[in-house]
């Protein structure tokens, strides 16, 4: 296995032009050599946003063959960081031009799904599939890509909410759609403060596929690391600009808005990060005042997080230059996946790839027809 640190200096060597890298996928697959530590497969990264899943997946053995992000900024933020611009809009992809691959990856948009829509249809006779109960999400898309291509693992990432989103029939529409896309699904809700100091949970939900894997795959949820907990304080820059101290204005604000709601019984306000703890919820709204995440200086008002320090905060390494606006790299880093936590639950689905690889003896998951 490589570290996130060797994995991102081969690939921002490959994504400027060097290509004097020894491949591991030269041959293909079925690397006799590495296979003991390190287990190739493919992937495809939909959703990309800057490539959390990229980056968690390639330190582990995965190849990206296809990326898919609207977002013009982050599309730029992925070609600097992996050589290659995403496919845009996802409702214009046609399934079968994506490539064969091993792993869908993908961290969607949370939508409700209509309900009133598939009753109508069901009342005119109509099929009541994962068609008709998701038709018009971006899920959807997603649903279909994995009818065509059946990826033997599918990985989706989204905020914990998703569990309990629309009176919790979002949820139960897309574990009924993937088990009935012959899946078998776990989920779990993961905090990435065990990787990073930040209270951040997201739901997990890996898929695998019932024709190749059986009804009951050995899958387990990663453990946080037993190291320490990273403090707070580790992320932060020695010498920030004084841009990022919040203005009086801003802070004067900032408390009157927290008096007021705590007045309410609200607990809702700015968030001053105990620097030997963790932060909040790093969001994709960070950039507007930047109230979850302050912090405390002394003999002067807080500052927010410079966009390095947002970056470091999620685990993205230094050696990935920042090529977008603050205002654009503060939603970037905010709507990311964080690539330890991707990497750790990565490594588990490579536990169960191998011990498929074993059952089989022919070194490849993927039907071909
Ligand atoms: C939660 S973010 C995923 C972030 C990603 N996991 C990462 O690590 O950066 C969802 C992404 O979906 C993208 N998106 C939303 N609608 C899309 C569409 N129709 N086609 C392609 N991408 C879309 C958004 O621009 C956003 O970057």
């Amino acid at each position: 296995m490589m570290s996130q640190k060797e994995f991102l200096l081969s690939i921002l060597r490959e994504a400027k032009g060097d290509r004097n890298q020894p491949d591991l996928f030269e041959s293909g697959r079925n690397l006799a050599a590495p296979a003991a530590v390190y287990t190739p497969f493919t992937f495809i990264d939909l959703f990309a946003g800057i490539g959390g899943f990229h980056i968690g997946l390639g330190c582990i053995g995965g190849r990206c063959l296809y990326s898919c992000e609207w977002d013009k900024h982050a599309q730029k933020t992925y070609k600097a960081w992996f050589g290659e611009v995403p496919v845009g809009d996802i409702r214009e992809v046609d399934p079968k031009s994506i490539p064969d691959h091993d792993l869908l990856a993908a961290g969607f948009p949370c939508q409700p799904f209509s309900i009133a829509g598939v009753s109508k249809k069901k009342s005119l006779g109509r099929e009541h599939g994962f068609k008709d109960k998701t038709q018009g999400t971006l899920f959807f898309h997603i649903a279909s890509i994995i009818e065509v291509k059946r990826p033997p693992v599918v990985i989706l990432e989204n905020v914990k909410n998703l569990l309990s989103h629309d009176k919790k029939r979002t949820w139960q529409t897309i574990k009924a759609t993937l088990e009935e896309l012959d899946y078998v699904v776990f989920h779990k809700v993961i905090d990435a403060s065990g990787w990073v100091p930040q209270h951040r949970e997201r739901i997990f939900i890996v898929c695998f596929d019932k024709q190749v894997f059986g009804a009951n795959p050995p899958f387990q949820f990663p453990d946080p690391p037993k190291s320490e907990q990273q403090k707070f304080r580790s992320i932060l820059e020695r010498k920030p600009d004084s841009k990022y101290t919040l203005s009086d204005h801003l802070w004067d604000y900032l408390q009157r808005y927290a008096e007021s709601h705590k007045a309410k019984g609200n607990g809702f306000g700015f968030g001053l990060t105990d620097l030997d703890g963790i932060s909040r919820t790093l969001s994709a709204r960070y950039y507007k005042d930047g109230s979850e995440v302050l912090i405390p200086q002394k003999g002067n008002n807080p500052r927010r997080l410079t966009p390095r320090e947002a970056a470091r905060l999620m685990g993205f390494e230094d050696s990935l230059d920042i090529v977008v606006s603050d205002t654009q790299a503060y939603r970037q880093f905010g709507n990311a996946v964080v690539p330890k936590v991707v990497e750790a639950v990565g490594q588990q689905v490579v536990q169960v790839l191998k011990w498929q690889l074993q059952q089989r003896g022919n070194g490849c998951l993927l039907k071909r027809s």
